[in-house]
């Protein structure tokens, strides 16, 4: 988890990109509100309350919501990704990417 002092201001809100993985699901199922928690994510998914899903491209990302904190669950493995630059491009890229839009 990071404070993301750059992004447009929203008290109470946050991002989570991955929340569709093992690890992001269970930290979405945590969530009380009442500030948005914005899943950023590459497929639909339910919006649980006081969340809101955003279809996005994470080697294109859009500008951010506003948002308070952020929360990254993205990761995939070796075998899934299928080679090491694909691996990269989810691991390393993909991360910093939406990090680096965070803070
Ligand atoms: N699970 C553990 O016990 C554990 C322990 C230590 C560390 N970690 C690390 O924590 C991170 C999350 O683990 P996890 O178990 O929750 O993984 P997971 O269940 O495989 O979830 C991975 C998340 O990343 C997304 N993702 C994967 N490839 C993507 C791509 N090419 N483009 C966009 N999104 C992509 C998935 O989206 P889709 O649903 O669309 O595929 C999903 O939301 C990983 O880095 C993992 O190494 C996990």
């Amino acid at each position: 988890m990071a404070h993301a002092p750059h992004l447009p201001r929203a008290p109470g809100a946050a991002l989570l990109a991955g929340g569709s993985g093992l690890i992001g699901r269970e930290l979405a199922a945590l969530w009380r509100g009442p500030g948005t928690l914005h899943l950023l994510l590459r497929r639909p998914l339910k919006a649980g309350r006081h969340q809101q899903v955003h279809l996005v491209d994470f080697q294109h990302l859009p500008p951010m919501p506003p948002a308070q904190d952020a929360f990254c669950c993205l990761g995939t493995t070796l075998k899934t990704a299928g080679s090491p630059a694909a691996f990269r491009a989810v691991d390393l890229d993909a991360c910093l990417l939406y990090t680096s839009r965070c803070v």
